[in-house]
């Protein structure tokens, strides 16, 4: 159970991308690292999210789902970000060699299909999950021991509905 929790609600992939932007751009203010935790089933917006997230942080390029290079390097003002996707990942031991703990302990790293693995996540991840409401509607919520819930409200705008 994690300490502070806030539910959003978009209606469109534009939202999604508006609210992971400014994600994106508090963790760029904000200055320390920080691991952001995507669940959700196929399809639902990681990939998506993820984009926005990269943008907030001042990425410029467009962004892809590391899917088969597990991981995706983009430098920023704010220094490198590391983006992983777990989903072809089936053995726990291929974490170390891509440099998985150091990244997510010390980095700024988005990380999707993170519960395959939830168990090696740094404490402090922000754990953000994805669940189709329909065809354009998403529920989010976003869970983190340290951000508070002052914080996840303010993160979270004008997308926040509840608790
Ligand atoms: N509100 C929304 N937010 C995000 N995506 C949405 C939304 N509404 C519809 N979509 C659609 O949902 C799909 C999300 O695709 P995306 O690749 O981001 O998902 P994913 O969770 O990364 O999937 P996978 O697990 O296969 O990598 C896209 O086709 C997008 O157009
Ligand atoms: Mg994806």
């Amino acid at each position: 159970m994690s300490k502070y929790k806030v539910t959003l609600e978009t209606n469109s992939v534009a939202d999604t991308q508006c609210f992971g932007e400014r994600l994106g751009h508090w963790v760029k203010q904000n200055g320390n690292p920080l691991c952001m935790a995507l669940v959700g089933d196929l399809g639902t917006g990681k990939t998506h999210m993820s984009q926005g997230i990269a943008k907030g942080l001042g990425v410029t390029e467009e962004i892809t789902s590391p899917t088969f290079s597990l991981m995706n390097t983009y430098m920023t003002l704010a220094g490198e970000i590391y983006h992983f996707d777990l989903y072809r990942m089936d053995d726990v031991s291929e974490l170390e060699n891509i440099g998985f703990y150091e990244f997510t302990e010390d980095q700024i790293s988005i990380v999707e299909w993170a519960d395959k693995f939830s168990d090696e996540l740094p404490e402090e991840t922000l754990w953000i999950r994805i669940v189709s409401i329909d065809e354009h509607a998403r529920a989010i919520t976003l869970k983190s021991d340290l951000i508070d819930h002052e914080t996840l409200v303010e993160i979270g705008g004008i997308y926040v509905v509840g608790n």
